[in-house]
């Protein structure tokens, strides 16, 4: 028998990164030397008090069972403390806390959740692409919001047509960004309630890199904008935060009907996490917060050493205020440069192109590498000789 997928399915975009990933391994197999720099997989471990205490609640019969339908409550109560130590965002964990299996599932259901077939979601470009699929299963559209360099990588939204805004029922910004590692003002927040108040737009905050400030600047929350709350929700995740990417936690918060409706939607998916994990994730949010310093330290003497290097062989690269590089590329193709790059210099980084039509003429250099490792990467560019732009 023939099995027929849905049209749905079929619909959804591929990721590019399965192909370049599949082409390293090919070359690791060879024996090639490949500096991996394409993805955000963090490198370094999950800190060990954490790591015990997932341990210690694994023991526990108690977390073995289901648990409640919508996430443990102390484990909300924990992210709404979170919010009130960092940002001074007050939240009802009952209510305005929703846990979620990492960001990137909640940022695939809120289209699910808030979008109509035909209706518009206004999406940065570049934008992480794990945005679209949630709008492509909804059979949305996606509306572009260029960021672009001349505008500190925000978007503008004066330059929208009435009949975009009029369609438009959510957006999604996402600063610290990736890939362009710009953060975004408080203003910038306070006009954005403003558009998304007047033109009835749902707000998808993406605050995955949030915890991450470098050169101590403390990254704004969308949720400290006046009236925020009333026009959206705020993603974060503890992947990058407590290199626990690979524990699959994050939250979102905010307004109380988008809370209920990922809710919802999440209670015929699953049954919540593992209550260890959740647990563990409490651990991680309460305690003490030097590994979140130390990390950021790293991140930071990474991205020094990258800047440096490159800006020595001649590029012109603005400093990262996140964990990626957004490196210009000579002749503007990134696809082919980066090709180029992975073949004869066997580095990988990831298209500019990947992220959207504006991330055209750059690559993404991921700086979760150990520095020994940034450095024989910087080397390597140097050492291609391709041409400066
Ligand atoms: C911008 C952005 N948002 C969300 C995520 C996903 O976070 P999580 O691991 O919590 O699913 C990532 C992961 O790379 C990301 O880059």
């Amino acid at each position: 028998m023939r099995i027929e997928i849905a049209r749905r399915l079929l619909e959804l975009p591929r990721s590019s990164f399965a192909t370049t990933i599949g082409r390293i391994d090919q070359l690791v197999a060879a024996g090639e030397d490949v500096v991996n720099l394409c993805q955000g997989n963090p490198d370094l471990p999950t800190p060990p008090h954490i790591v015990e205490s997932l341990r210690s609640q694994a023991l526990d019969p108690a977390n073995h069972r289901y648990p409640s339908f919508s996430g443990l409550l102390e484990l909300k109560d924990a992210v709404a403390r979170w919010y009130a130590a960092h940002y001074r965002v007050e939240l009802d964990p009952g209510s305005e806390v929703a846990i979620l299996f990492g960001a990137k599932a909640g940022l695939v259901e809120i289209s699910q959740c808030l979008l109509n077939p035909g209706d518009v979601c206004l999406m940065p470009d570049p934008a992480f692409p794990d945005y679209w699929a949630g709008v492509v299963l909804a059979k949305a559209h996606m509306h572009p919001l260029p960021l672009l360099r001349s505008n500190g990588y925000l978007p503008d939204y004066s330059a929208l047509g009435p009949d975009v805004c009029e369609r438009a029922r959510l957006m999604f910004l996402n600063y610290p960004n990736n890939p362009v590692s710009a953060t975004a003002p408080l203003e910038f927040y306070q006009d954005t309630v403003r558009f998304a108040a007047e033109h009835r737009v749902v707000v998808a905050s993406d605050f995955a890199y949030g915890a991450l400030g470098f050169d101590g600047e403390v990254p704004v929350s969308f949720l400290q904008a006046d009236g925020a709350k009333d026009v959206g929700v705020e993603f974060i995740s503890l992947s990058k935060m407590f290199n626990m990417a690979g524990w699959r936690i994050g939250a979102v918060v905010g307004n109380p009907e988008v809370i209920a409706a990922i809710n919802l939607l999440q209670e015929h998916y699953y049954v919540s996490l593992p209550p260890f994990i959740q647990r563990a994730a409490i651990t991680a949010l309460t305690g003490p917060q030097d590994c979140v310093r130390e990390l950021t330290s790293i991140y930071e003497r990474r991205r020094d050493l990258f800047v440096d290097g490159v800006r020595q062989a001649g590029w012109d690269i603005d400093v990262p205020r996140s964990i990626f590089a957004w490196l210009p590329v000579p002749g503007g193709d990134s696809v082919a440069f980066a090709e180029e790059l992975l073949e004869r210099s066997k580095v990988a980084v990831a298209p500019g192109r990947w992220f959207g039509a504006h991330g055209e003429g750059f690559v993404r250099v991921s700086l979760l590498a150990p520095e020994e490792r940034l450095r024989e990467a910087v080397a390597r560019l140097t050492d291609a000789r391709v041409p400066q732009p």
